[in-house]
Parts: C-alpha cells; structure tokens; sequence
C-alpha cells in the first residue's frame, strides 16, 4: 500500500520521504504527538492500516479495521499562535472534500465541523490536535476515511449512518489513490493557511448544516435551533426561537440534524 501510494505522488512531492507506514497501531494522533517530542519536521505523514485506539472527537472511538480505510495524520509545524488557527478543522474538512473528489469523483459534503457526509452518512472525521510550546505550534490533522465497508460491515450501532466512499461510489474506491490525494490537499492547504477568509468562503457553500433545523448537544443539555452561518473562526452561528444568536464553538458541543445524523 505504501508504495503504492507513493506512486500517486508527484515523485518530487516534499513530502515523499516523511510518510512513515504502521500495520497496526492504538492511534496515528497518538503516535504524531510522540514523533513532535522527538522534532519530527513539518510534513510528517503517517498512515495506518489498523489502528486498535483510534480517537474521534469529544473522547469517542473511531472504528478503524484493517485494509478498508485510509488511517492518517499530518504533522504541521506552524508560525501561527493557537488562537490563530480557528479555521484549521474547517481548512482540513475543505481539502480532505477536494482528496475525496479526486480520488473517488463525487464531492462530500461537510457536516460542520469536521464530518465528511453523503446521504446522510458519515464517510470521514477529522480530529485536529495542538501541541503548543513556548517557541511553536505543532498542529495534527488527524482523518479517517471509510473506503469500502459494506453497511454490515459497521458495528451494529452506527450502522444506520455510517458510510464508505464505495458505498456511494457502488464500486471500489482505490485506498492508495485517497491517501495520496490527501496528502496532496493537505500539504496545499498547509501552504495557504494565512488565508482565512478564503478559507471560510469555500468552506461555507461544502457546509450542509448549514440553513439546517439542529440540536446541540452539551453534558446534560440539549437545545434547539437554525444553523444560520459560520462566523469568522469558524464557528457556527445558530438563531434559537427566541431570535437571540450565539456563535457555537466546535470544541464543546456535538451537533446532530433533529432528523437523524446529518438531516
Ligand atoms: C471524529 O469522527 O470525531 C474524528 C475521527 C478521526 C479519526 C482519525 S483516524 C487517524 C487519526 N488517529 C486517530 O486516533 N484519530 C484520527
């Protein structure tokens, strides 16, 4: 898979000979943070085949079975301080939509703030992570992308929503094909990340929550109301039935439509 896959890459790609492969591992996330603390340089990519721990957002798991999905993430050494990068998770969804479109020739749409979705199921998740040092500001885009599980081939409880790019595609999609093609969208958008109006500008028209009835879940509390827009960092502005609108930020809420998953 790993030759393969550096195949899909322009040979003189910077980022070629930073791709480091594991057959199994508990988390890519995990194991970025390590190779951080050890000076990993910018552009370090590593891609799993399993992985036995693999980390979703708000502490829940991500299925991660071998030889059916593509397991990454990118270690991204950054100028910008934390408060800065807002719009990182947003710049991830947009660029891993643009991989997902060369590779598998349909555009998915992103469940704000960082699900890649098609008919109401979910394809893709992006768990983005700062390790912030006085000097620095290491960022890793972690994703996972479903490439040809059947709807049996999910755990019984997220059957119903979970999804593959072959299941919208009715045919196999190539793992090494979307691997490269991330890495080639990543490695884009790591070059770009000044750019943060452009940035929200595209990320606004892949959003499908948006114009959407929603429910925000927090610890103990769910409330009610119309995903209206994204604001400047990214975060959701929702219009609640008493007309007030707050701006919702990604870190603490989980977003459901009140029609099911992405609906
Ligand atoms: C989510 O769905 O909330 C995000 C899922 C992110 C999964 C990817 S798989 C590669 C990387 N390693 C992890 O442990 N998580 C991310």
């Amino acid at each position: 898979m790993l030759t393969k896959m550096k195949t899909f890459l322009p040979e003189d790609h910077l980022w070629q000979n930073q791709i480091i492969w594991y057959d199994v591992i508990d988390s890519t996330n995990n194991q970025a943070k390590k190779l951080i603390q050890q000076g990993a340089p910018h552009g370090t990519v590593l891609i799993a085949d399993h992985q036995t721990g693999g980390r979703g957002r708000l502490g829940r798991s991500f299925v991660s079975p071998a030889g059916v999905g593509v397991y990454m993430s990118v270690i991204l050494r950054l100028p910008q301080q934390a408060d800065q990068l807002m719009h990182l998770t947003c710049a991830a969804a947009v660029a891993a939509c643009s991989a997902v479109e060369k590779a598998a020739g349909f555009r998915p749409g992103i469940k704000w703030t960082n699900d890649l979705v098609y008919g109401g199921r979910k394809l893709a998740g992006i768990l983005t992570e700062l390790v912030i040092t006085p000097t620095e500001t290491a960022a890793i885009i972690g994703i996972g992308i479903n490439c040809s599980q059947t709807e049996a081939d999910f755990p019984e409880d997220i059957q119903s929503f979970a999804g593959s790019l072959a299941m919208v595609c009715d045919h196999s999609v190539d793992r090494a094909q979307v691997a490269a093609a991330l890495i080639e969208s990543f490695s884009e958008m790591a070059d770009h990340l000044g750019n943060k109006q452009e940035i929200l500008d595209a990320y606004r028209p892949d959003c499908i929550t948006l114009g959407k009835q929603i429910s925000i879940v927090t610890a103990g509390d769910i409330r009610h109301g119309i995903a209206i827009g994204i604001d400047d960092n990214g975060a959701l502005l929702v219009e609640f039935p008493d007309k007030h609108i707050e701006a919702v930020n990604a870190g603490e809420v989980s977003v459901r439509g009140i029609y099911g998953y992405a609906n």
